[in-house]
């Protein structure tokens, strides 16, 4: 069981001479030197059993208390994006029902808007709930918020003691303020390890202890992001799905297209999107180089689902600028397949899909749609994973994120910071301390 990559078209629209695709394979070269010569943090997550025995030895203790039916999740970001896709992915129905079996539904709260958090909080029950508070800084805006909000709902629900018995921590194991209130107020706490930053950060507790809680294959995702780790430091520059990815993507930039698609052909994967989104964008919209050159162009990630989409963008897609690369996620073995059956009327557009199945018809558009974009003259490179499951999104998350930081390598940024995000933030702040301004109607036009 693996990943593919289809790279045939995705270099092809660029007609690079041979020198210049010498040139470019010696660039990524230097960046898989540079990459692994200090290897991050978040590329051994895969061997961290420590991680998952600890995520383990909670969702014992929790289920053995307070046997909650529902986890909810505070966080945002690269806190908050890989649950929700592992979750949306693996366990779909899980967040609408609860599953029973000690198995949690998860919901994942990110963000701060009081008209999705009150109606959300009004139909849970907080002796059956848990709430895993996660942040790696342990002290971003939106989640010190939301904990002030869900931990009055339970502690006037339940009392603290009890209160706090369903509430995990999952952030740096020596700083910041929620490991601070861990120490000295007695919270349960896992730790991100320091190495890792948010948005590189699913295969730690931030996605382990809640795919652990819905009763997910942990286990299963760490050792396909092993293996894929251990595949794309084996494999030469020429055959690295993450390195020809990388280059793709920075060599179509640096000719004109900087917007990135990433077009996923399956309702359940739908939301890798958002989280490569993230990756891509905080990893990857820089101003600034390492050294501290200005950066002629970034990258704009933009998500799509299939067929969904097809209604949606894709005539942009086709007919559009020629400024876009796209890769295609296909899952080549559907769980569920559906049979169409025999129509009950004698009609030929009902006929012809008869004895066809609901997975060959999203084959059948995905193909078209790649073919359409290719005669079109549009770099389409095709990923594909075997399965929709654990091991395989281990491997995807492993391989995103390698494509990420390699693309940052070659472009000349660091793919680990977001000096961008910071502004806002200081902003928000001081607003908050000084007084926060009413929306004015003064000065708008009205309709
Ligand atoms: O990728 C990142 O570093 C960010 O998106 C963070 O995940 C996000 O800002 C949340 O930060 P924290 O986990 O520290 O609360």
């Amino acid at each position: 069981m693996a990943l593919s990559l289809d790279p045939r078209g995705l270099l092809d629209p660029l007609e690079l001479s041979p020198s210049a695709e010498e040139a470019a394979f010696a660039r990524l070269r230097a960046a898989r030197e540079r990459h692994l010569g200090a290897v991050p943090d978040w590329r051994g997550l895969g061997h961290r059993r420590d991680l998952l025995s600890a995520c383990r030895s909670r969702v014992e203790e929790i289920r053995g208390t307070t046997a909650p039916d529902t986890l909810l999740v505070l966080g945002i970001g690269g806190s908050a994006l890989g649950t929700r896709a592992l979750l949306d992915a693996l366990a779909p129905l899980h967040q609408e029902c609860g599953i029973g079996g000690g198995n949690c539904r998860v919901l994942v709260l990110d963000n701060v808007d009081p008209d999705g958090i009150a109606p959300l909080l009004a139909a849970l029950e907080p002796a059956a709930t848990h709430v895993a508070v996660v942040s790696k800084s342990g002290g971003t805006l939106e989640v010190r918020a939301q904990f002030l909000v869900v931990w009055r709902w339970l502690r006037e629900a339940l009392g603290a003691d009890e209160a706090r018995a369903r509430c995990t921590f999952v952030t740096d194991p020596e700083r910041g303020l929620l490991r601070g209130l861990a120490e000295t107020e007695g919270f349960a706490a896992l730790p991100v390890p320091p190495g890792v930053g948010g948005r590189y950060s699913v295969l730690t507790p931030v996605g382990l202890f809640p795919a652990l809680m819905a009763g997910l294959d942990a286990e299963s995702l760490l050792a396909g992001a092993a293996d894929c780790a251990a595949r794309l430091a084996a494999a030469d520059e020429r055959h690295d799905p993450a390195g020809l990815l990388a280059l793709a993507h920075v060599l179509h930039l640096q000719a004109g297209r900087p917007i990135h698609v990433h077009f996923v052909y399956s309702q359940r994967a739908a939301t890798l999107g958002a989280w490569f989104v993230q990756l891509w964008a905080e990893s990857l919209g820089k101003a600034r180089t390492e050294q501290g050159a200005a950066v002629a162009q970034a990258p704009t990630p933009l998500e799509a689902v299939g067929a969904t989409d097809q209604h949606s963008k894709v005539q942009l897609f086709v007919e559009g600028p020629d400024d876009k690369v796209y890769l295609f996620v296909a899952v080549a073995e559907s769980q569920d397949d559906v049979a169409l059956p025999a129509p009950d009327w004698d009609l030929a557009p009902l006929h012809e899909l008869a004895g066809r199945s609901l997975s060959e018809v999203l084959r059948a558009e995905r193909i078209g749609t790649e073919r359409a974009l290719r005669e079109a003259g549009r770099p389409v490179g095709v990923l594909t994973l075997d399965r929709l499951d654990a091991e395989h999104l281990g491997r995807y998350f492993l391989l995103m994120e390698e494509t990420t930081a390699l693309a940052g390598r070659l472009m000349g940024v660091d793919p680990y910071d977001q000096p961008g995000v910071e502004a806002g933030k200081r902003i928000a702040n001081r607003l908050l301390a000084e007084g926060v301004p009413a929306v004015a109607a003064a000065d708008r036009l009205t309709c």
